[in-house]
């Protein structure tokens, strides 16, 4: 399989990841909300492309000064386990240092094991706990943190 092209999200690729983010995620983001994010200045939302066309995953974030938050991060099951996850994580640090990003912050489900996996292997740490932050079902968020180097 080639490897995917890593851009940033496009008005087209909006109706796929409004789908992953139905499929996969408790509290979904709908396509208007992520059409807003395309014209949000301090939003930064990147996806992996394959050669026709079609979302395999994508990262969204958005930026404060020094601090940046990713919103989402999610590859269609069948686009697993190939490495997109990690190199979009990688793409969006790239691309968040030169806006003066110094460090990096997400919450994830304390259950969610393969996600742990993908940012503890990108040097995120846990910096704290929300309990009870999740619902459908209930359960607690890990938040996990990366410092940046500085962009020089
Ligand atoms: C978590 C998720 C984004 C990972 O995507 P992916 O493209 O499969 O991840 P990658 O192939 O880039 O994996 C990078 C590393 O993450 C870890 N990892 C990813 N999936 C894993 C799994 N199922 N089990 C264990 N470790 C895993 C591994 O360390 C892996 O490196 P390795 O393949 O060299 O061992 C994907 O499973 C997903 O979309 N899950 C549903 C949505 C979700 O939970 N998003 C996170 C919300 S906070």
């Amino acid at each position: 399989m080639n490897k995917p092209r890593i851009t940033s999200m496009e008005s087209t690729h909006i109706p796929q990841i409004a789908a992953l983010e139905l499929a996969y995620f408790s509290a979904p983001w709908d396509e208007a909300s992520i059409r807003g994010e395309l014209d949000n200045p301090l939003s930064l939302w990147l996806t992996a492309v394959d050669q026709g066309g079609a979302v395999l995953g994508y990262v969204g974030s958005q930026s404060c000064f020094e601090d940046a938050d990713i919103l989402n991060v999610c590859v269609r099951p069948e686009a697993r386990r190939r490495g997109i996850a990690q190199a979009l994580m990688i793409e969006l640090e790239r691309r968040l240092l030169p806006r003066g990003a110094e460090r990096i912050t997400l919450e994830v489900r304390a259950s969610n094991a393969p996600a742990i996996r993908l940012y503890e292997k990108l040097g995120y740490l846990q910096v704290g706990t929300r309990r009870g932050y999740y619902e459908k079902p209930r359960e607690d968020a890990l938040i996990l943190q990366k410092q940046l180097p500085k962009d020089s």
